[in-house]
């Protein structure tokens, strides 16, 4: 089967869409779509790897807001919405943190029949697998992700509980390690049970903080918003893409690529692989969000 459909196969799969400007590495304008297919990520998938090729992808205000009102929806435009859509298209699974599925009502990963037929012209299953980090199991019934008899989803998850039966088709990842999530386990068994070899995380920022400490993250996308937003949470401080324990040292990116449309910049980032003792034992929660 091929990776990539001919341009006519294209054109009758996908409307129009934005258009984004390829500023690194220059080339012509592309929309969504083609911008994902471009990025070949299967092919990025290491051979015997232990684990899925993971990518996160977040959304931020030039002021550095990840979530304003508690949702993101009010930073990103029509152009990060199809990226955010093209990239779920293009990988077997996409993970998000339970506080996320909760307040962004999480539904089918792949709404569009369509695109489904188009994954499935090009080897991949019909969806991306649905993983939710959790370890209260606290998700109501009528999320509607939960509803969809089509979806499959896994809760990963240290606990031993599991959640009421659901329309959705439900599996289980438990992975514990003096009680906490193991994490490096749990994408082990993602990768060996359910054959997941490229993951799309899309946050949100606990569950990103946790991934980049374990060393679990290969690639950053961010969309960079022309959106100014100020203000605090009720802590004091706002939500940015990363939160939790603050890391020993920065870890540094690389810049692999840059896209405008819109004055939105899409960024994608190479995370450096470095120690896996990242975090500083002195910002370590004394409660984690682990249980
Ligand atoms: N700008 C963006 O691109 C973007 C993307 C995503 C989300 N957001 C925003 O981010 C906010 C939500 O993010 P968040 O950081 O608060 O939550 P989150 O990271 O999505 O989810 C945190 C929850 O995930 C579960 N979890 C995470 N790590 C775990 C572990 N090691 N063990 C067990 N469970 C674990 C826990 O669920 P349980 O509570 O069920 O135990 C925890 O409460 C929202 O405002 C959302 O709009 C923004």
């Amino acid at each position: 089967m091929s990776a990539q459909d001919s341009p006519s196969d294209q054109a009758a799969t996908h409307a129009p869409g934005a258009l984004f400007k390829r500023l690194l590495p220059p080339g012509e304008p592309a929309d969504a779509v083609q911008i994902a297919d471009g990025l070949d990520l299967q092919a990025r998938v290491r051979a015997g790897g232990e684990r899925p090729y993971v990518i996160l992808n977040m959304a931020s205000t030039v002021d550095g807001r990840a979530s304003i009102g508690g949702r993101s929806g009010a930073i990103g435009d029509r152009a990060d919405r199809e990226l955010f859509h093209a990239l779920r298209a293009s990988v077997d699974a996409v993970m998000a943190g339970a506080g996320t599925v909760r307040v962004e009502r999480y539904g089918r990963i792949i709404p569009d029949a369509q695109t489904r037929r188009r994954r499935v012209s090009r080897g991949l299953s019909e969806e991306p697998l649905a993983c939710i980090v959790s370890g209260r199991l606290s998700l109501a019934p009528d999320t509607p992700l939960l509803a969809e008899p089509a979806a499959r989803v896994v809760v990963v998850t240290p606990s031993g509980s599991s959640l009421p039966e659901t329309p959705a088709q439900l599996d289980y990842v438990r992975a514990s390690r003096d009680g906490v999530l193991d994490l490096p386990a749990a994408m082990a068994e993602l990768s060996g049970r359910f054959a997941v070899r490229t993951l799309l995380c899309e946050g949100g920022p606990h569950l990103n903080g946790q991934l980049l400490l374990a060393g679990m993250v290969d690639e950053l996308f961010l969309s960079f918003s022309p959106k100014l937003a100020g203000g605090e949470d009720a802590t004091g401080e706002a939500l940015r893409i990363i939160a939790g324990a603050q890391f020993r040292e920065p870890l540094a990116l690389e810049l692999l690529g840059a896209l405008e449309s819109g004055s939105t910049l899409f960024l994608r980032y190479g995370v450096c692989a470095s120690a896996p003792e990242r975090v500083s034992r002195e910002t370590m929660p004394s409660s984690s969000l682990a249980s």
